[in-house]
């Protein structure tokens, strides 16, 4: 199967058979990412790592994959650093970076604006977040870290708690979770559940999802607990925000009825979803969890662009 040269704009993009073989890559590129191997095998490379909202996580471990890979990086990641600011269109701009780079990765604040750039770019793109839409390569490091931790995703209890409105992650998580034959829980208050048209996207994928404002009880039975932020910059109206924020906080004390080999997982940043005491148990993988996107994001990198030999 090729991904030379392929855009990942959503998670929609990928069948089941292509999600399976970027994890089996990205197990192989664990010691790379861990530094224990070295390899220059996309050397003379250039990527464009355009970052037009913050982040922590996907730029940087794009960037350390694209090192761990001997691929070079141009990186920017403001839009006032760009002529963005002086009126040229985001088309434009993609079209300059695709000229300069061979993959271009990027993270903006409007949904819809990867589709755009992969429009009006030869080389390919990566969708690094866009808005409230999705978030692809966020899902595949989700999953490799499910993989990892339950040996499986099929027929799995997965709860999904918080944001699932504004949440990119769990737009793009779900339609790959429905895909592998989970069962899905989304645990959110009544104006932040799953939009209809995600919750009728995975039903046609075969899934029965349950939706609910109460997180007690669907904790009990889950075998991975997808923790998320509510996403504060979302919302047109702050006193929005205000009825919502710190609806759920996971501590000790909550995951007591949980399964012993409960797997939580969180996409981060966290704000206060997570009580840092967590951070100690044996439930606790979402640092790991940050980690994976290196060995993520190599195997993507280097299936794109054609590596071979690792
Ligand atoms: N998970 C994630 O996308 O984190 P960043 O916003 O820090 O990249």
């Amino acid at each position: 199967m090729s991904f030379y040269d392929k855009d990942i704009v959503s998670i929609r993009d990928l069948d089941r058979k292509q999600i399976e073989e970027i994890i089996e890559t990205a197990e192989r590129m664990v010691p790379y990412a861990l530094g224990e191997k070295r390899t220059k095998v996309l050397e003379g490379r250039i990527l464009g790592n355009l970052f037009f909202e913050p982040s922590t996580r996907t730029r940087l471990s794009f960037e350390s994959a694209a090192h761990r890979l001997g691929i070079d990086v141009i990186d920017v990641s403001e839009m006032s650093a760009t002529s963005i600011s002086k009126g040229e269109t985001l088309a434009d701009t993609i079209r300059m970076v695709d000229a300069y780079c061979d993959i271009i990765v990027l993270r903006h604040p409007h949904e819809g604006a990867a589709r755009l750039a992969a429009k009006f770019s030869e080389n390919p793109v990566i969708n690094a977040g866009d808005g409230a839409g999705s978030h692809p390569t966020q899902t595949l490091l989700d999953l490799f870290t499910i993989k990892r931790a339950k040996g499986r995703i099929d027929g799995l209890n997965i709860v999904l708690v918080g944001d699932m409105k504004y949440g990119r992650t769990v737009h793009s998580l779900v339609d790959a979770l429905a895909m592998f034959g989970a069962n899905l829980t989304f645990v959110a208050p009544e104006t932040l559940q799953m939009p209809a048209d995600h919750v009728e996207h995975v039903k046609r994928r075969g899934a029965d999802p349950k939706l609910t404002d109460k997180l007690e009880g669907a904790i009990r039975d889950a075998d991975v607990l997808y923790v998320t932020r509510i996403q504060r910059e979302r919302f047109p109206d702050p006193s929005e925000y205000n009825k919502v924020a710190g609806t759920y906080r996971i501590d000790n004390e909550m995951l007591r009825e949980a399964k012993k080999d409960l797997v939580v997982l969180h996409p981060l940043p966290r704000v206060d979803e997570i009580d840092p005491e967590v951070d100690g148990t044996p439930h606790a993988k979402y640092f790991e969890q940050a980690f994976n996107g290196i060995p993520v994001r190599m195997a993507l990198l280097y299936m794109i662009l054609g590596g071979s030999g690792l």
